[in-house]
């Protein structure tokens, strides 16, 4: 489920299902995204420019923004452009229109896709990647460690996850 967070110049817009848990979000902004504050997201705590900067690294699609001040909307390549991440997902930037396994549609300007079969949130990944050990070629991405990822090769338990209250 999309949540929203709204600041005074921008809007920012999280989905914890699609959420993969690479920590650019807590790495790059902690004064924005802080997991031990209520709501985790704080979209007036910096410049706007700089929210949506990071809101566009987010490689899952699970942070979107909004301006609220006039600034410009994302502008997602075109076309789209597929990237595997070794060991993962296909990481999409562009805009994609994802089917849900309920039937629900939504256009997004990022997603991360299962390529690895396992995910329980198809056409997303679900970082179940981790739990069957899945192998194969694709580019390495940093992964930061927080109280939401202990460790780079365990999935996480989202039902802990505290940006999901
Ligand atoms: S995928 Fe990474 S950058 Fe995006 S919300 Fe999750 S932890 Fe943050
Ligand atoms: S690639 Fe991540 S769950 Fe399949």
């Amino acid at each position: 489920m999309r949540r929203t967070y709204r600041g005074a110049n921008v809007e920012v817009s999280f989905d914890l299902e699609q959420c993969i848990h690479v920590g650019e979000c807590l790495r790059r902004l902690p004064e924005t995204f802080a997991l031990d504050r209520r709501p985790w997201i704080s979209p007036d705590a910096v410049d706007a420019d700089d929210v949506v900067a990071v809101v566009e690294r987010c490689p899952s699609g699970a942070l979107q923004y909004r301006r609220l001040d006039g600034g410009p909307d994302e502008r997602a390549p075109n076309p789209a452009v597929v990237t595997p991440m070794r060991n993962g997902p296909l990481l999409v930037r562009g805009r994609v229109e994802v089917r849900r396994e309920d039937g629900t549609v939504e256009v997004l300007p990022r997603a991360a896709l299962c390529r690895c079969g396992s995910s329980a949130n198809k056409p997303f990944c679900d970082n179940s990647h981790l739990r069957i050990a899945f192998r194969a070629p694709g580019e390495l991405f940093r992964i930061e460690l927080s109280p939401v990822r202990r460790a780079v090769d365990q999935p996480l338990d989202r039902a802990r996850d505290p940006r999901g209250s």
